[in-house]
């Protein structure tokens, strides 16, 4: 069982507050920061732009996570200023060149991954893995914080993680997107998910802090039970 990885959704956090809350997400011990990355056509939404990512890097060492939900995803990559250990999502709906993507983002040295709507079949994967290192299984459709889980997207999880193994790709994590709550988390987990966008749905509730979420977010980790 891979160790749980927890990647915090930056569109939720405190914006007017953004150098001190990326200070608490690094000193509590989140994995990356996710950043998503909307154009108003793939999404109806917008939202944060490579350039301010570019400028939070001042304060904080973290890798990031970026969520490319962006028509021709290839158009953007080559404006991202990405590290060692950094990951990009490119959505397998968002481009008919979606190797070409992934090529782009293993050459600059981050990790490539390719996102799967909830609607949109496992089968997309199959002739795309010996390039990615990720997969990400929105569990709720993209655009937006704060909906409610896809329920049918837990046993897609299940069956991502069987066809990875069976297929000999053991190494490729799965990251769950959308809703993962303190409650949904153990659930994802169990379905074989190990890396988490924590956004308002645990992270971000404001009923808790940056420390007290991500310790009860630690304790949901079962890897650490074995
Ligand atoms: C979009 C985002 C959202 C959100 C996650 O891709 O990543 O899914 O910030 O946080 P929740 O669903 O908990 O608001
Ligand atoms: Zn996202």
């Amino acid at each position: 069982m891979k160790k749980m990885k927890l990647a915090a959704s930056l569109m939720c956090a405190d914006i007017l507050n953004l150098a001190s809350e990326l200070q608490k997400l690094e000193k509590n011990g989140i994995d990356y920061i996710h950043i998503d990355v909307m154009d108003g056509h793939f999404v109806p939404n917008l939202m944060l732009s490579p350039q301010l990512a570019d400028q939070t890097r001042m304060v904080c060492n973290l890798p990031y996570d970026y969520h490319l939900m962006v028509d021709r995803p290839e158009n953007i990559i080559p404006t991202l200023r990405l590290h060692p250990g950094d990951i990009v999502s490119i959505h397998a709906e968002s481009t008919v060149h979606l190797q070409r993507a992934a090529a782009m983002i293993k050459a600059s040295g981050a990790t490539a991954a390719v996102a799967l709507n909830p609607a949109t079949p496992l089968e997309f994967l199959r002739d795309i893995l010996p390039d990615i290192g990720m997969v990400l299984i929105m569990t709720v459709n993209p655009g937006f914080s704060g909906q409610k889980l896809v329920p049918q997207t837990l046993l897609k999880i299940e069956r991502c993680r069987a066809m990875l193994d069976s297929l000999g790709f053991t190494d490729i994590s799965i990251q769950t997107d959308g809703n993962c709550s303190f409650e949904n988390i153990p659930k994802m987990l169990k379905a074989g998910a190990d890396n988490f966008v924590v956004g308002s749905s645990s992270l971000f509730d404001p009923a808790y802090t940056i420390k007290t979420a991500a310790e009860k977010l630690r304790a949901l980790d079962l890897s650490e039970n074995i």
